[in-house]
């Protein structure tokens, strides 16, 4: 009887870790927390798409705009995949009405879109002058919206920095441009904000920062991992609260609006979640993805998160740096930086599972501060993007990390889609895409009924394929396909936009409706397909040892 529970207690830790503490299996299909639910979100839901200026406008010179670190980037050979730019992109600088059209045949509420800030302002600076196009160009798109019956969100920086304050200063790593970003927030808030009601000073700071000052795969394509990375994280923070409060003492009685900074972050799970060192460095993760910003934003004791404080003084000091790599805030700085938002902007794609694992490089380094090493599932499948996998279940756990961690804001959700490649003819049945809407709205019905996370918005990036950065045209966002290689950069519709258009109509998956039907027919292919019915099965191997062990157990004791 001895040899039979040994037996079962080595096959229940080797296939079910967690029991024991193990490498847990993430990829498995769990059906009490990965069955589909039912039901209709709050009304008055937001229902959006997003998409960002140098992504879609094109129009890179016209009338007088002026040159912005992405053209400069993607004019650069070598910096784009194929050389791609985006200087005509989708074109809405023309086709804006189009869009609008789009955007209406899906049943939209709201549409998140970026203003180009050398549009408005060519150098960057109001000494510089207004460009008047720019002006009545996003007059005209924000008219257009209006006129019918969808609500503009704007976002102020999506990416394009003016080139000319990216000479002068060296961009983000400059207090400099405190003032300037302020000015030109100003301006808009001025020029636009009687009828935009919703701001979003900045998107994503964490790939601004890692991408453009770190790793320079982005523009302005600085490689100063560890240095230039958190420079830019302080002006950029910095410069989100002026911008709130000028908003805010300026503003906001007379106009009523809200302003907010969206937020990039992924869900990250422990690799072996019984190891207190795997469990701590999943939460570091997190705090150098989204609690740097975070926590100085959104906390009431303000300041960069002390995980992140503590280990990058002790890895500079360890590299020889008098002080902490990360800058300081002062104490007002940190008091008047707390409380700078009305919501939680939020963009996720994906999640990961992290090892604690200690690094002892001597360059200064973003990633190697982190003391971390990250992996995925095998079973998680991946969208065209290297870095995006389809895990629904971590947006439901990341809202509500964010609900408990940061005064249980309002949630925007600001972005959140899946890529397919190029391909001759384009993929318009987007089956992967379909799967990770369901998957994924479904998960944000769930955190809002069951977990009671405030959230008010979801936003599918995108409405249409667009210039992906440094990927170029390869990868494929949209829930229209466009194409490129015509001048008139037609749109077609993908079969998600009968998907996503049936939502909206429903707000949700009440029971009875097509959609739901359609939903719950598709549900279990779309979990991992075959690869995650096969990791179900080794689960459930997993739980049958399990069985096994207590029967023999209790057979043990009863002898
Ligand atoms: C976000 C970004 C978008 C879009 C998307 C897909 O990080 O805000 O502009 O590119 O990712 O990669």
């Amino acid at each position: 009887m001895m040899s039979v529970t040994i037996v079962a207690l080595f096959v229940t830790s080797f296939l079910s870790g967690p029991v024991c503490g193990a490498e847990y299996d993430y990829g498995a299909y769990d059906p009490a927390r990965d069955a589909f639910r039912p039901g209709q979100f709050p009304d008055g839901f937001f229902w959006s798409t997003a998409t960002a200026s140098y992504q879609i406008e094109g129009g890179w010179n016209a009338s007088g705009k002026g040159e912005s670190i992405w053209d400069r980037f993607s004019h650069t050979p070598g910096k784009v995949q194929r050389g791609d730019t985006g200087d005509v992109a989708c074109d809405s600088y023309n086709k804006y009405q189009e869009d609008v059209q789009l955007m209406k045949n899906l049943g939209l509420r709201f549409y998140r879109f970026s203003l180009s800030w050398t549009r408005i302002f060519p150098d960057g600076t109001v000494a510089g002058g207004v460009n008047q196009d720019g002006v009545d160009y996003y007059n005209n798109v924000i008219n257009e919206l209006i006129a019918n019956g969808i609500t503009p969100m704007v976002t102020l920086y999506h990416w394009d920095l003016p080139q000319a304050l990216q000479d002068r200063y060296g961009g983000w790593v400059s207090g400099e441009l405190v003032q300037h970003f302020d000015d030109y927030a100003t301006f808009a808030f001025q020029t636009f904000g009687d009828r935009v009601k919703y701001w979003i000073t900045f998107n994503e700071p964490w790939v601004v920062c890692t991408a453009g000052y770190g790793s320079g795969g982005h523009a302005p394509g600085i490689q100063d991992s560890g240095n230039s990375t958190y420079l830019c994280g302080h002006t950029i923070i910095k410069s989100h609260a002026s911008a709130w409060h000028s908003y805010d003492q300026t503003f906001r009685s007379v106009q009523g609006g809200q302003v907010s900074i969206t937020l990039s972050c992924g869900w990250t799970e422990p690799f072996d979640p019984d190891l207190p060192a795997d469990v701590i460095a999943a939460d570091r993760d997190l705090q150098f993805q989204m609690g740097w910003f975070a926590h100085p934003i959104y906390t009431s004791q303000g300041d960069y998160p002390p995980a992140m404080k503590d280990i990058i003084l002790q890895k500079s000091l360890a590299q020889g740096f008098q002080e902490s790599r990360l800058p300081q805030f002062t104490a007002a700085e940190i008091a008047s930086i707390s409380g700078t938002y009305d919501f939680f902007g939020l963009n996720h794609y994906s999640s990961g599972i992290v090892k604690d694992k200690v690094s002892t490089g001597q360059d200064p380094n973003f990633w190697t501060d982190q003391d971390l090493e990250s992996t995925v599932a095998p079973e998680w499948p991946q969208a065209a993007s290297s870095w995006l996998y389809s895990v629904p279940w971590g947006i439901r756990r990341l809202l509500r990390y964010i609900k408990q961690n940061y005064n249980d804001p309002e949630i925007y959700i600001t972005e959140n889609g899946w890529s397919e490649e190029e391909a001759d003819p384009p993929i318009l049945e987007d089956t992967g895409r379909l799967c990770f809407y369901m998957g994924y709205i479904n998960e944000v019905l769930k955190a809002i009924d069951l977990d009671g996370v405030n959230v008010r918005a979801y936003t599918a990036w995108s409405l249409m394929d667009n210039f992906e950065w440094a990927e170029g045209y390869t990868e494929r966002f949209g829930l229209h396909s466009v194409d490129f290689t015509d001048p008139n950069r037609p749109r077609t519709p993908k079969q998600s936009v009968s998907f996503y258009k049936d939502v909206i109509a429903n707000n949700g998956f009440p029971e009875g409706a097509d959609v739901t039907t359609m939903v719950r027919n598709m549900w279990e292919e779309c979990r991992g397909g075959p690869a995650g019915w096969a990791a179900a099965t080794r689960a459930n191997v997993g739980l049958l040892a399990l069985s096994f062990l207590v029967t023999a157990m209790y057979n043990f004791l009863n002898m």
